[in-house]
């Protein structure tokens, strides 16, 4: 099945990736769903909407300097690095994420579109201005320098994805002709509706999740392997064919 898959994708034209939580698994970054995910132990309501940093931004920025910590240490595995060999050989045109990590970049991806915004981005509440940072900051409520709350750079519950980055992602969806969509649930929307624009224009879809999703249904193939062992296999496949 494997060996189909690195076929169709050196016949593809213009592939494209969609990831989400599970290619950072095998990272040490938890997921958000399943056994150990995040939202079996956290409350997403109190943690990450709009509603809840207005009623408790120090509970908030306790809970996004947790994840910062874990996320800044993380080191990229062998799935980040095949997605970056992938973009270097010309076969991968745009990778489009659901991840707040930078794992992907730190892999050397280059074209990456964040759908839910980023950890190393904090924007101001008031001015709107944008800081990156490379550590967690230090102040129970950071502030900007106009004097407002910053926040955590990423979509809340109940946020849109910003326009731009939405159009984006969906005119990339539309150009490709196979779509790899690794490590998402794929429950949560708009992200989850990619993948139906590249069946809507015949591409191909191919899955990689230990667990079946919405999304099994209409994929061409699922390979029910973790990320790192069927991506890195992949890329081996597509360098010997
Ligand atoms: P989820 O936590 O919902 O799903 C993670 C998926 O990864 C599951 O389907 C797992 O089976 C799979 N998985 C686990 N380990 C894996 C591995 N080693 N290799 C491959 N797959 C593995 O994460 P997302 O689908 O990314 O939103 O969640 C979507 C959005 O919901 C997130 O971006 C976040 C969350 O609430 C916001 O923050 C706005």
């Amino acid at each position: 099945m494997i060996e189909k898959v690195a076929k169709q994708i050196l016949e593809s034209k213009y592939m494209t990736a969609l990831t989400g939580a599970g290619i950072s698994a095998e990272s040490g970054i938890p997921t958000f769903r399943g056994e150990d995910g995040l939202w079996k132990k956290f409350k997403a309501e109190e943690l990450a909407t709009p509603s809840a940093f207005r009623e408790n931004p120090e509970l908030v920025w306790e809970w996004y300097k947790w994840r910062m910590e874990i996320v800044f240490n993380a080191k990229p595995n062998l799935a980040h690095n095949a997605f970056a060999e992938l973009e270097k050989m010309g076969i991968l045109k745009m990778l489009i994420t659901q991840n707040v990590d930078d794992l992907h970049e730190k892999a050397g991806s280059k074209k990456v579109l964040h759908l839910h915004g980023s950890l190393r981005i904090l924007r101001c509440t008031a001015c709107k201005k944008r800081f990156e940072i490379d550590k967690p900051p230090i102040e129970k409520l950071p502030k900007c320098e106009c004097g407002a709350l910053l926040r955590p750079g990423v979509v809340w519950f109940g946020e849109e994805i910003p326009s731009e980055i939405l159009r984006e992602a969906i005119k990339h969806a539309s150009m490709s002709d196979l779509m790899i969509v690794v490590g998402t649930s794929a429950v949560v929307q708009p992200a989850a509706s990619l993948p139906l624009i590249v069946k809507k224009n015949k591409g191909l879809i191919i899955e990689i999740n230990p667990e079946e999703t919405p999304l099994t249904n209409i994929a061409d193939i699922s390979l029910r392997l973790k990320a790192g062992e069927a991506m890195d296999k992949l890329v081996k496949l597509i360098q010997e064919l």
